[in-house]
């Protein structure tokens, strides 16, 4: 019958091509409501906070839960509609200054930024501040000095805001990895100081609880400007939404034991939804038979897409973990059994008797390790010769280092026909 890549009745390679492209996308943030599932309160609070003056949002959770597209979303409603919010991202060796100068060159046109003449025009950061008098035509380079000052900070911001027309919002990303603690103290003066400026420039911060904490921490007044709103992960009803799109959309069906299958993988962190998603649907379309459903065999394909197209760093700190001289699938049990319950903190006999004996008795040809050294495993898994994957306290807890692995380890753990996470499969809908 059909044609291997026609499978789907009345959708073409290029009607699928569109339809994956705007609905999946593994790699990059999301800018629209309305494809950003299960945060309407979060919306909420970030839009409700900046509507206060002088307010501003640190937005804070796991890696991958999610951050950046809140903030860009949030940013994008709110900046007027014919302006794109300003975002900047904080890089490991970016100091205060530079991240403020990058919001200054935001508001500058590419050809300002690098069109002869050779000589660059710096502007002066009293011009900058004080309006009016600043006018560089197209055709010369502009140089925006690095802010020496926390007032000369402020005056680019001023720049910014005489360069930008109504509201605006100014997306301050990743702030955990500017990892010199002088330099987010000087983040914690300026935060104080953004009620001194114009209202109509808002401020959202990204980062990790523990950023928010040494922010705030010395700074009770910058913590009565900074509203923390937390994202946790997100739950299978919402995940399942990002498949359940695309099927309709493709006018195929996909069962709810599949779109269970895919949130139980992805513990919440929806990069992994798009990438089963992804590589699922092509499979789909490439079937050798046309058809209207989608089938064990392309949720399998799935599941090798996504470990083959999962961020390469993810795939790295598996492979540090487990690829040693000896004991490699140990190290791979270990941290399926680990991943199996999707709770932080896990204790050693509970992991051995609830997760890894499991596990074990499906695995044949493998003997089952004492828990004596399981747990001799998990404390290798801490080290640096193992990337530190597992971080452990007191007696015999342990804990991924960041919970975005664990779906993962559990792709890892479905490749090799082990399902994980079963037991819990339907927490939180
Ligand atoms: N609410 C959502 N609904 C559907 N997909 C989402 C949602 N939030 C994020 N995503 C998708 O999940 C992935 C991760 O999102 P995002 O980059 O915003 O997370 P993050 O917390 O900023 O990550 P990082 O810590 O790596 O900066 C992206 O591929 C994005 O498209
Ligand atoms: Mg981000």
């Amino acid at each position: 019958m059909g044609c291997r890549g026609m499978a789907i009745a009345g959708i073409d390679q290029d009607t699928i091509s569109k339809i994956i492209r705007d609905n999946l996308t593994p790699s990059s943030e999301i800018t629209t409501p309305e494809r950003l599932f299960g945060r309407e309160r979060a919306l909420k609070d970030v839009t409700r906070a900046l509507n206060s003056n002088g307010r501003s949002v640190f937005i804070h959770g796991d890696r991958g839960v999610g951050k950046s597209s809140v903030a860009l979303t949030a940013a994008t409603l709110i900046t007027d509609s014919s302006m794109t919010p300003i975002r900047v991202m904080c890089g490991k060796e970016d100091t205060f200054a530079k991240v403020i100068r990058s919001i200054g060159n935001a508001c500058l046109t590419v050809a300002q930024r690098i069109e002869s003449p050779a000589k660059a025009f710096q502007v002066g950061l009293s011009i900058l501040g004080s309006g009016g008098s600043f006018n560089p035509g197209e055709r010369s380079r502009v140089e925006i000095p690095l802010p020496d000052s926390l007032n000369d900070a402020l005056d680019i911001i001023r720049f910014a805001l005489e360069k930008r027309q109504g509201q605006f919002v100014v997306v301050i990303d990743e702030m955990e990895r500017i990892a010199s603690e002088g330099e987010r103290e000087k983040f914690a003066e300026f935060i104080k100081n953004i009620p001194a400026l114009e209202p109509r420039v808002k401020f959202i911060f990204c980062g990790i609880a523990a950023t928010l904490t040494e922010l705030v921490g010395e700074h009770p007044s910058a913590g009565r400007i900074l509203e923390p709103v937390k994202l946790e992960r997100l739950r299978h009803n919402e995940l399942w939404q990002i498949i359940e799109v695309v099927a309709k959309n493709l006018n195929i069906e996909i069962e709810s034991e599949a779109l269970i299958q895919i949130s139980r993988i992805s513990d919440g962190f929806p990069t992994y939804v798009h990438l089963i998603g992804d590589s699922m649907f092509w499979s789909v379309f490439d079937d050798s038979e046309i058809v209207s459903a989608v089938k064990v065999r392309h949720f399998r394909e799935g599941i090798t897409g996504a470990l083959q197209r999962s961020d390469a760093t993810l795939r790295a700190q598996y492979e540090k973990a487990t690829m040693k001289t000896k004991n490699t699938q140990d190290y791979e049990e270990a941290l399926w059994a680990l991943a199996d319950t999707s709770s932080d903190w896990r204790q050693l006999t509970e992991i051995y008797d609830s997760s890894y004996k499991k596990i074990m008795l499906q695995r044949s040809g493998r003997t089952m390790l004492a828990k004596e050294t399981l747990n001799t495993r998990f404390h290798s898994l801490r080290k640096d010769g193992h990337g530190r994957v597992v971080v452990n306290k007191g007696a015999g807890w342990f804990a991924f280092r960041e919970n975005i692995i664990r779906g993962y380890v559990r792709l890892k753990a479905q490749e090799q026909g082990i399902q994980l996470g079963r037991d819990n499969a339907m927490r939180n809908v």
